[in-house]
This record gives C-alpha cells, structure tokens and sequence, in this order.
C-alpha cells in the first residue's frame, strides 16, 4: 500500500496543518510501503512569491515535518521540483481533465479573488499538477485536511478518466481525512479554517509559537455568550477547541465534554492552551537543530529525490506508451 502526500512550502505551518495532515503522515510511515511525503515548490509559485524567500520557507518546511518525526529511514521525502516527472505528467493528464472541472473548484475560486496582481494560468491549473503528484506513484491513499476533499475527488475522476481512454495504467487514490480535526477554525474567526494567508495572526497558533503565545492566543480566542461546554453549529469556537483539545491529548471530544461539564470558559480555555504547549513541544524542541543544518537538508531531499524518481519514472514510461506518446516501447 502507498501513501503520498504533499504540503506547500508557503509560510509558517500551524496547528491545523498539523493535526489535519503531518499526525497523519507520520502515523503512516510505517502502515505504507512506502511512504511518500512531497514539499510542493512548484505549487507556491502559482501566487505571487518571493524567489529567495521560497528556498527559505522550503527548507523552514523540511525542518518542520523532520522534527515532527518524518523519519527519511521510513518514508520518502523530497522536493517536488527535484522530479520533473511530475511537471510532464500535468501535461499528459491535462488531456484527460475537463476545462469546466477545473472551473469548478473552490480553491481557485478563492485564491484567484484574493490575488492583487496576477491570476496566473498556474493557479487555475493547480490540480492537475496536484493530480500529478499523486497518480505518479500510483498511491493508494492521501492523508489531507477537509479543505483538500475536492482536489482528491478530481484527481480519482481524471484517473479514471484515463483509464477508460488509455487502459488500466494508473490507480484510483482515496482520501484519507481524519474524523476528528479535518477542519481546525481560526481562533478569531471560528467560522473560518485556520489558514496561513487569511486573517489576523492572533487566530492561528504556528507550531514553533512558543508556550506563552499559544496561551494568549488561546485566552483571547472567540467563544459565544452561552456558558455549556458542547459542540453545536452555533458554538464554533467552543466545538473548535473541543476537537483541538481532544486531539491533543488522544481523547475523544465526548470525553472532553464529558470533563469540562461543569467549567467555565476560562478555565477551559486554559486547559487547552497547557495542552496544545505540550503537544507541540516535541516539535518546538527539535526544530532548531535541524533547521540549521541546510547541507544535511538538502542530503535528505536529494535522497529522497533519488527514490521518488524511480517510481515516478516506471509510472510515466507507462503512460506515455499507452497514450503513443514518445518512441515506441521495445519488445
Ligand atoms: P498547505 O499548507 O496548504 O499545503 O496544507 C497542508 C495540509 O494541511 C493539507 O493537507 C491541508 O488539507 C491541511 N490543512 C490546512 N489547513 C487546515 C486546517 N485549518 N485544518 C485542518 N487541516 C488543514
Ligand atoms: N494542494 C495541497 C494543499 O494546499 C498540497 C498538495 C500538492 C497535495 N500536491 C498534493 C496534497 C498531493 C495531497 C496530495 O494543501
């Protein structure tokens, strides 16, 4: 069974990221075989971007998922870019893949509201390249937060699509998005995910904050009037914290309401705050070191590079025989 994933190399990753998509890489290093874990350079360039600062934020990124506990021993690590498979296999799939599909997603949708500049190609094409990614190792599942479902459901369709046309040559993936914590609220705004570009910085907790800003981003987090302890549709900040502090300290949310029956907000609150301090820590403390150390970065992504593109590499000689593209396969 093979698992791939991919993650922008954009900004400071935070805690959404963190419980809707690295737990779960990591929890599936050792289910997969292998297990594939790709920082996405050629996806960040689709808004408007910073050369330099994309190097920085790629190694920032590597650095981020190494002291979450990605072990390059037990899964595959690389940068996309360092595979130009997948740049060829965009191509190749963007014949299968219907222009008004494209139209449809909601991400473009969103991205290309908020760009003051440019709505380049590259961010309308966005999925395919994404498609890519995936159908290049013929992965069987795809750990991904909420916001990631529909880019998954056109990824199988243009799978399947190529399959009727062109024979059984790649495999249909499944998204995997975790029950609890698929969909972290910004602490500011609860009725929005926690996202790196939108919002005030006071409505996400990133990973390397360090312990007292996280407790007053917590304190300051928005709740309701009510006082009960519940998930409900109109207590998003309460129901959101419910679902952080679960899973920051492997329980189930009933278990968590089951706690804080009789507390009010501001001890809950607290509790909270104390347990996502500790549920980063690891991170927190390991990250220094390892971002140091650029050479030894660029060692793992070269080596994972090397791996990924043995596998890329099968899959594209398949696909180009069976679509007649290139010289005719021997034998
Ligand atoms: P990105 O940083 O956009 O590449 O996202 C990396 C992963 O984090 C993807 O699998 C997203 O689905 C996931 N993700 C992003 N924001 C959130 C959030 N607020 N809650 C849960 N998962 C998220
Ligand atoms: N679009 C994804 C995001 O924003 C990142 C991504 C790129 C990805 N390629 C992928 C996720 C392949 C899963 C599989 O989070």
């Amino acid at each position: 069974m093979r698992i791939f994933s991919g993650i922008q190399p954009t900004g400071e990753k935070h805690l959404g990221n963190y419980i809707g998509a690295i737990r779960q890489y990591v929890e599936g290093q050792d289910r997969a075989d292998p297990a594939i874990y790709c920082i996405v350079d050629l996806h960040a360039i689709t808004v408007a971007f910073d050369p330099e600062e994309l190097r920085k934020r790629l190694y920032d990124t590597t650095a981020i998922l190494l002291a979450s506990g990605l072990d390059p021993e037990r899964c595959v690590l690389f940068r996309q870019s360092d595979v130009h498979e997948h740049t060829e296999l965009c191509w190749l799939l963007a014949g299968v893949c219907a222009h008004g599909d494209l139209n449809r997603m909601h991400q473009f949708k969103e991205k290309s509201e908020r760009q003051r500049e440019l709505v380049s190609a590259g961010l309308f094409f966005y999925p395919v390249l994404q498609a890519a990614d995936v159908l290049a190792y013929r992965a069987d599942e795809v750990p991904v937060g909420e916001d990631q479902r529909q880019h998954i459901e056109l990824m199988r369709e243009i799978a399947r699509r190529f399959n009727e046309r062109f024979g059984e040559v790649l495999v249909v993936p499944e998204h995997r998005i975790p029950a609890t914590g698929a969909k972290v609220m910004d602490l500011q705004e609860p009725e929005r995910k926690m996202s790196t570009t939108v919002g005030a910085d006071s409505g996400r907790v990133y990973l390397l904050d360090e312990p007292d800003a996280i407790r007053s981003k917590f304190g300051s987090a928005v709740t309701d009037s009510g006082r009960e302890i519940l998930r409900a549709p109109d207590k998003a900040g309460i129901s959101n914290m419910i679902g952080i502090l679960a899973v920051a300290t492997d329980r189930s949310e009933q278990e968590v309401e089951a706690e804080f029956a009789e507390a009010g907000y501001g001890d809950f609150k607290k509790a909270v705050a104390e347990a996502v301090v500790e549920y980063l820590r690891p991170v927190r403390e390991a990250y220094p070191a390892i971002r140091e150390d650029e050479k030894n970065l660029e060692r793992i992504l070269a080596t994972g590079a090397g791996r990924a593109r043995e596998m890329a590499s099968q899959t594209l000689g398949d696909v180009r025989a069976a679509m007649g593209v290139g010289v005719p396969p021997s034998g």
